[in-house]
């Protein structure tokens, strides 16, 4: 049941959104995937769905680790007892680049699948994506990020997310490493959504306390950069604000207690909800400085997300007073009284404190970054055009420098 405490931060907010909203209310448009299966076992519905979407044929990616876990047995037995023929794409790695979208879409060139199924972590997804449409459009990854206007209709994709973070499953983003360039980019095209979502909290219980901390991190970090976004609209605060609020609430238990069924369920609840926020107001700042740092030295996206969190926070933080009230209102900060810069700042000491609490080292100079290597990460950081123009501040590669140098 709903408590007092909950509700008045919830109608606080309410009322800003109408304030906000109601002589400046401009046109927008929002997309969002066309079917999502949300509960306990859902996943039983996978066979369902493949028949609903006329396969017969499906191709499976997933990383090795998914095959040894207990549910990947009981699908692949119910494909075999079914009659489906399928086929396993097992070599995702984190932060895969264009080959290894390559490579997945080259192992099922020869075969006619009628299906794509993505399980895993927001990497396999993303891959999924890119195979879905790799197929059918036969150009190369890096052709395709070059040239959008390609890509066509994917073959039916169906994505079942194992961890709460990415929000993948229902955005029309594949994000990829450019190994050459040590960076990452994204493609970003509405034939990348998928047919099919199935979200089922019972095969995130056995995700371990660390990739809890950084997935859920990086769900919170989309809720608060959708919310800021200079492209959020009406119903993307809507999300975003209920994402944050569900995720804050849920995500130190769910990494204290792994097995806490209603954590899980709540994390992945809510990272769903950031998911259809960013994907149409977009991520901002915290999320390009995050690319660079994460394409050359190899840190998870959401400790990468975390490690720049504040300095780039407290950098935007004047450009966007009213929407960081309305963050620091959704976790349950008393505003009252107070100016919406201070109660930002009290919502940037919580973010804070709780990823200390996450024990989530946060400074760069921990994972190999030097003074040295600022000028070059920054100059990355100004290519990421894509998340810098949605960031509610403005910023200049002097800027990009500082911002790293208060994060080393
Ligand atoms: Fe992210």
């Amino acid at each position: 049941m709903l408590s007092f405490r909950k509700i008045t931060p919830f109608y606080f907010n309410l009322c800003f959104l109408l304030l906000i909203n109601r002589n400046v209310m401009k046109e927008f448009v929002f997309q969002s995937i066309p079917k999502l299966i949300f509960g306990e076992n859902s996943l039983d519905l996978l066979i369902q769905e493949i028949k609903s979407l006329q396969a017969k044929q499906a191709f499976f990616i997933c990383d090795p680790v998914i095959k040894t876990l207990s549910f990947w047995d009981k699908i692949t037995k119910k494909l075999e007892h079914e009659g489906f023929k399928y086929c396993v794409f097992d070599n995702i790695i984190s932060d895969p680049g264009y080959e290894i979208a390559d490579d997945a879409i080259n192992a099922a060139f020869d075969t006619k699948w009628d299906i794509i199924i993505g399980i895993g972590g927001g990497s396999a997804l993303d891959i999924a994506k890119v195979v879905s449409v790799g197929l059918v459009t036969g150009k190369p990854c890096k052709e395709l990020m070059n040239k959008i206007e390609l890509i066509k209709d994917g073959l039916p994709l169906i994505l079942i997310p194992t961890t709460a973070g990415t929000g993948s499953e229902v955005t029309h983003i594949s994000i990829l490493s450019d190994n050459e360039e040590q960076t990452k980019n994204g493609l970003v095209s509405s034939k990348l959504y998928a047919d099919v979502a199935i979200l089922d909290p019972i095969i995130t219980l056995s995700l371990p306390p660390e990739v809890t901390a950084f997935s859920g991190l990086d769900a919170i970090i989309h809720a608060l950069e959708a919310l800021t976004s200079r492209l959020a609209n009406p119903l993307t605060d809507m999300l975003a604000l209920e994402a944050l609020r569900i995720l804050y609430e849920n995500i130190w238990d769910a990494f204290n207690d792994g097995q806490n069924k209603e954590a899980r369920t709540q994390m992945l609840y809510g990272s769903m909800l950031a998911g259809k926020a960013f994907a149409n107001s977009s991520v901002g700042a915290i999320h390009a400085f995050a690319y660079p740092i994460g394409a050359e030295y190899h840190i998870p996206h959401g400790l990468a997300n975390s490690i720049m969190l504040a300095s780039v926070l407290r950098f935007n933080l004047s450009a966007a007073p009213e929407k960081y009230a309305m963050a620091a209102r959704a976790i349950g900060i008393d505003t009252i009284g107070i100016t919406n810069i201070a109660a930002a700042e009290i919502l940037l000491a919580k973010l804070d404190k709780l990823i200390d609490d996450l024990k989530i080292n946060r400074f760069l100079r921990f994972y190999g970054v030097s003074k040295s290597d600022i000028p070059r990460l920054a100059e990355k950081v100004m290519k990421i055009t894509r998340l810098l123009n949605s960031n509610p501040q403005k910023i200049t590669l002097k800027d990009a420098e500082s911002l790293y140098l208060e994060a080393l």
